[in-house]
């Protein structure tokens, strides 16, 4: 272990304990405010976030000396980069260890809307359950399109799902994978009009902000269902609500949200949508990994070794 302890500063503090080894010895500090920093901001060399936190512009001028930004999630969008770019500050994320429990929580909430799962507890739950009165009929996977927006790591694991399940499976994509097997859709209209299942897992950020439009939602129609395992930004979320009340698409899941951890009433009260805290990455094994990833980053870096899973920006 080296001997000097170095200060990292602590944003997602369920990360903080993880049992995780570590080559040196770390002062963690959690956050409470910039204010509350005080003295110490000055010997803050490193700083864990996740995705819903980030690291905003205020937060890193206020750390002068900070060298890395060890992500806790795959999503960077709250991260100001323009600024770790100048001032050469490292990220890393947490790329990789989470696809395959997002991928399952897409498939989750497909399940969960398509074949109406939380719907039918409801039903049993309050007694509805009764000889002369039966639960709807729900809608079959087998054979229905799923479009996949965004295929990376998470939208492949999603794909593998979904031809598990014996659904047809296309995806857009920024650029088109030369070696992908499945059909490529140049843009968000044609993939929301050939698809059953629209399922969202593109990066959030000001490049996709509200590219889920109503246009695309009425592209989708009313037999189409839209899943969002992505950031809640990429949907105008009251087109959404509009659509869904309306029945211009027939559901939604949804693990993300615009403006977390408020939902709308007006989605809340809608019979045709299922929701879920963003947790598509909350297991108890795959938060043990990526914190364990988090510490192996920092000490990488503070090792002067390469690091395991940089971020490009
Ligand atoms: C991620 O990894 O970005 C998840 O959405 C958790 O924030």
């Amino acid at each position: 272990m080296n001997a000097e302890p170095i200060d990292i500063l602590i944003l997602a503090p369920q990360f903080a304990h993880a049992q995780a080894p570590r080559t040196h010895e770390y002062i963690l500090h959690d956050y409470e405010s910039i204010e509350a920093i005080g003295a110490a901001a000055h010997r803050i060399r490193g700083l864990i976030t996740d995705g819903a936190r980030g690291a905003p512009r205020e937060l890193l001028e206020a750390l002068p000396n900070l060298e890395i930004i060890s992500v806790c999630g795959v999503g960077y969008d709250r991260i100001d980069l323009e600024t770790c770019r100048r001032r050469q500050i490292n990220v890393t994320t947490a790329r990789g260890v989470l696809s395959a429990d997002v991928a399952d929580m897409a498939l989750a909430l497909t399940l969960g809307v398509l074949r109406r799962v939380v719907a039918a507890d409801r039903f049993v739950r309050a007694g509805d359950w009764r000889p002369t009165h039966h639960f709807p009929l729900s809608t079959s996977l087998k054979g229905k399109r799923m479009g996949i927006v965004g295929m990376g790591d998470i939208g492949i694991e999603i794909a593998r799902r979904a031809q598990a399940f014996r659904m047809e499976v296309g995806y857009h994509n920024r650029r088109i994978k030369e070696d992908s097997p499945f059909s490529y859709h140049p843009d968000l209209i044609s993939i929301a009009r050939w698809s059953d299942v629209l399922v969202l897992c593109l990066p959030g950020g000001d490049a996709t902000r509200h590219v889920v439009n109503k246009d695309v939602l009425d592209a989708l129609g009313p037999d189409g269902f839209l899943i969002n395992v992505a950031r809640g930004s990429v949907i105008d979320e009251p087109a959404l609500i509009s659509a869904l009340q309306e029945r211009r698409i027939k559901g939604a899941g949804l693990d993300v949200f615009a403006d977390e951890p408020h939902v709308p009433p007006t989605l809340k009260s809608c019979d045709n949508v299922v929701l879920q805290p963003h947790i598509a990455s909350a297991t108890r094994e795959t938060r043990a990994e990526m914190a364990a990833l988090v510490f192996r980053n920092l000490d990488a870096q503070f090792a002067a070794r390469p690091l395991l899973t940089p971020l490009a920006f």
